[in-house]
């Protein structure tokens, strides 16, 4: 096949079939930024339903016929019905207005609805981008990826709410930490995906990449993993007394008598305490990143390093005042945004340090083109005069 190079200068050199020639595409990018700010407002979204205690109010997953909410008097007496039978009703929220359960069923109802947009919004111009060939052929199986982790995440919501419908008075925590955990994966994924279309392939890739910037990465990842425990066990409404917990710096109740597994995930005092001292972890570690990488590297690096440190730092003192306030609605909700935030600088700061060659390889390179420049000159000048 025949293919005539056009240049668009917002999108990027296109072939005559469309696909990006130099394997990168704005607008593709600009698609996939707009799908993680979504992603964003789900994650908040999904805060302020646990925060308000809305999880359960919808006791059935059915994706397609389940975006339309209850239309007459009979279709909402049947829905508070159904909440009615399972145990939160029964020990939590006996004697509960119609009204009072149309608050909560609005939020989870939100909730999933912004889930179905986002899978319009993704896969709609995905299809689109496909057909025509403008995503960047390096990019393509990674979007599928995206599209598989999506509706993964769909079930194992589903796969949360149903853990407090029978037994449990609320959802378990480790299933809410594991559906808050791959929410950041695919927000992750989305962010790194979206910066490769908009940048193109790396040239030269990892060889400068600092190993501290994946493992800062990693323990954000860790925290907010251990946030979502203190979350899933409503460990933030105790031990509100700061810094010391109980007035003791190791909380007498650590342990759980079932033992580590459930010590890790279930104990109030072990998982608020392993939070508040990752936190703390986190704060030293970014600043000395960013005190490594001043010296060592090239600016883009620094900046997303700089930015970094900055907003631990903001987090780690949110995360103070909402403990000392027992984690109201509003401080919870943003303290959970904070945490996206962080999470996504830490993407940056890792993707960054991937392209960023260290400031050694930067010098080298600039001394092997003056070399070369130079030689160039020399060349013209003795071909001038022979
Ligand atoms: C520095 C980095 C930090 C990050 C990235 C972070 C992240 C998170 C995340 C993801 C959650 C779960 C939110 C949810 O699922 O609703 C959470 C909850 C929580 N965090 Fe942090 N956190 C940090 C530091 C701290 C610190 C230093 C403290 C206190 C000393 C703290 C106190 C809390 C509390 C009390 C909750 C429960 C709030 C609720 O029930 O909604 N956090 N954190």
């Amino acid at each position: 096949m025949k293919l005539s190079l056009r240049f668009r200068p917002s999108l990027g050199a296109v072939r005559s079939d469309g696909a990006s020639q130099d394997g990168r595409s704005r607008a593709v990018a600009l698609w996939l930024a707009g799908v993680a700010l979504l992603v964003f407002a789900m994650i908040v979204v999904g805060g302020a339903t646990r925060l308000t205690d809305s999880g359960l109010s919808i006791t059935e997953w059915r994706p397609v016929t389940g975006a339309v909410p209850p239309l007459s008097d009979a279709g909402w007496a049947a829905e508070f019905e159904k909440y009615r039978r399972i145990p939160e009703y029964r020990y939590v929220n006996a004697g509960m207005s119609l009204a009072e359960f149309k608050t909560i069923f609005w939020w989870e109802w939100g909730h999933r609805f912004l889930g179905r947009i986002i899978g319009l919004a993704f896969a709609a111009p995905f299809l689109v981008f496909l057909a025509a060939r403008r995503i960047p052929r390096g990019l393509v199986g990674r979007c599928w990826l995206l599209l598989g982790l999506g509706g993964l995440q769909g079930a194992v919501g589903w796969w949360m709410v149903s853990s407090g419908l029978s037994e449990r008075v609320d959802v378990a925590p480790e299933r809410l930490t594991v559906h808050l955990g791959l929410a950041l994966v695919l927000l992750g994924a989305l962010v790194w995906t979206a910066l490769d279309a908009w940048r193109g392939p790396a040239k030269g890739a990892g060889r400068g990449a600092p190993v501290g910037a994946y493992g800062l990465f990693a323990l954000v990842f860790v925290q907010c993993l251990l946030g979502g425990l203190v979350a899933g066990n409503d460990a933030g409404r105790v031990y509100t007394d700061w810094p010391l917990m109980s007035g003791r710096l190791f909380p007498a109740e650590y342990a759980h008598a079932d033992g580590l597994w459930r010590t890790v995930t279930h104990s109030l005092a072990a998982v608020q305490l392993h939070h508040r001292l990752t936190g703390y972890l986190l704060f030293v570690v970014g600043w000395a990143f960013l005190a490594f990488t001043v010296r060592r590297t090239g600016r883009a690096l620094n900046d997303s390093a700089a930015i970094l440190a900055v907003v631990v730092t903001g987090q780690m003192l949110l995360g103070v005042v909402t403990l000392i306030s027992a984690a109201p609605v509003g401080l919870g909700i943003l303290h959970q945004a904070g945490a996206v935030l962080t999470f996504a600088a830490a993407t940056v700061l890792a993707w960054t340090a991937r392209r960023n060659p260290g400031r050694d390889e930067v010098l080298a390179t600039a001394w092997t083109e003056r070399r070369g420049s130079a030689k160039g000159a020399a060349d013209t000048m003795l071909g001038a005069a022979t």
